[in-house]
């Protein structure tokens, strides 16, 4: 645990931990069929990078237009939860951040919640400097598995942001939500920003831009890999796919081998072998509607208190509180 006055970093995650993870969800990925891969392996350094530029595409709506709602609602998130604790799941974007810390105003702790302990230390130090009345409390924890949050000030705010949610399948979603529900007390709220189903056009669009940085983001995976397990993947053989599955209502993306070929991960003492087409899923990213997110939220025991969305009805804002777990 490292402190000064207003900033304190607690790991809660034993240094070897993710490599364990990364070491099983590969290995059970790798050898089943369909191949998948959890997204959070995009995100090292690079992955971190180029989804930051994937939010500032024109055709990848979902960022500035969770901002945009955010800077119209986040006034009646402070008057409604009157929160004193910020816990972002995920170190997030810094301006949406800004917009809930500037709005719930001082005193107030804010709780950042991530993997990166770097990412947790740069987004920390850079809002002490503009928010005096914030204390900033990080975690590294890997809020899937756990979320041992220190003392905190009530009532607190759970904010968890930017569509990730529809990254977890629906079981795990269902998993997650409980857990979340479980650490709120009786004043407590959530907010949980969901991207919306649309027309598909404008879904596959976001997730295949035509600079291809999202082909970049998808492929990064295999660097990761590359990198440390020791694979031997050439990124070049695989292309980007995006799809839209109208019966689960989510965005898949896949990387398909442009060949047949068979790739090793020495650390995992593995070989994997991919048929000439054969594709790898690497995410899901599902699209909600109001009613799902109600019923999804009922049966994690919350109630769907408040719901703004934007004029085109693009993405969404919950806000839930606390309720008898639906039977
Ligand atoms: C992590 C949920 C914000 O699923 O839209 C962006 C990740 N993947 N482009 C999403 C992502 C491809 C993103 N979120």
């Amino acid at each position: 645990m490292t402190s000064n006055s207003r900033f304190t970093l607690t790991r809660t995650l034993p240094a070897n931990a993710t490599d364990a993870a990364l070491a099983s969800d590969v290995t059970q990925g790798l050898t089943r069929f369909p191949k998948t891969l959890p997204p959070k392996w995009f995100y090292d350094a690079r992955g971190s990078e180029l989804f930051e530029q994937i939010t500032e595409l024109p055709v990848y709506y979902p960022t500035r237009t969770e901002a945009h709602i955010l800077r119209e609602s986040a006034p009646e998130i402070a008057r409604l939860t009157e929160a004193r604790t910020l816990v972002e799941l995920g170190s997030g974007s810094s301006y949406k951040t800004r917009l809930l810390l500037s709005a719930l105003g001082p005193p107030l702790t804010y709780v950042p919640v991530d993997v990166s302990e770097s990412a947790l230390a740069e987004a920390g130090h850079a809002l002490l400097a503009d928010h005096p009345g914030v204390t900033v409390h990080a975690l590294v924890a890997d809020f899937q598995q756990r979320l041992p949050l220190p003392p905190c000030p009530e009532p607190k705010l759970l904010a968890f942001l930017g569509g990730t949610v529809g990254n977890l399948l629906p079981a795990e979603r269902a998993r997650f939500l409980a857990s979340l529900r479980a650490r709120l007390g009786p004043h407590d709220a959530l907010l949980l920003g969901t991207d919306l189903v649309k027309d598909p056009a404008t879904l596959v669009a976001a997730y295949d831009d035509p600079d291809g940085v999202t082909a970049a983001f998808n492929k990064n995976v295999l660097h990761v890999l590359n990198g440390r397990l020791g694979a031997d993947f050439d990124p070049d053989d695989f292309a980007h796919v995006a799809a839209w599955d109208s019966d689960n209502e989510w965005i898949e993306m896949r990387l398909r081998a442009r060949r047949a070929l068979s790739a090793k991960l020495p650390a995992l003492d593995l070989s994997v072998d991919f048929r000439a087409g054969e594709e790898l899923r690497t995410e899901v990213s599902a699209k909600f509607r109001r009613q799902g997110v109600r019923a999804e939220l009922a049966a994690a025991g919350l109630r769907l208190h408040r719901w703004w969305t934007d004029p085109a009805h693009r993405f969404a804002l919950s806000l839930a509180v606390p309720a008898p777990v639906a039977s």
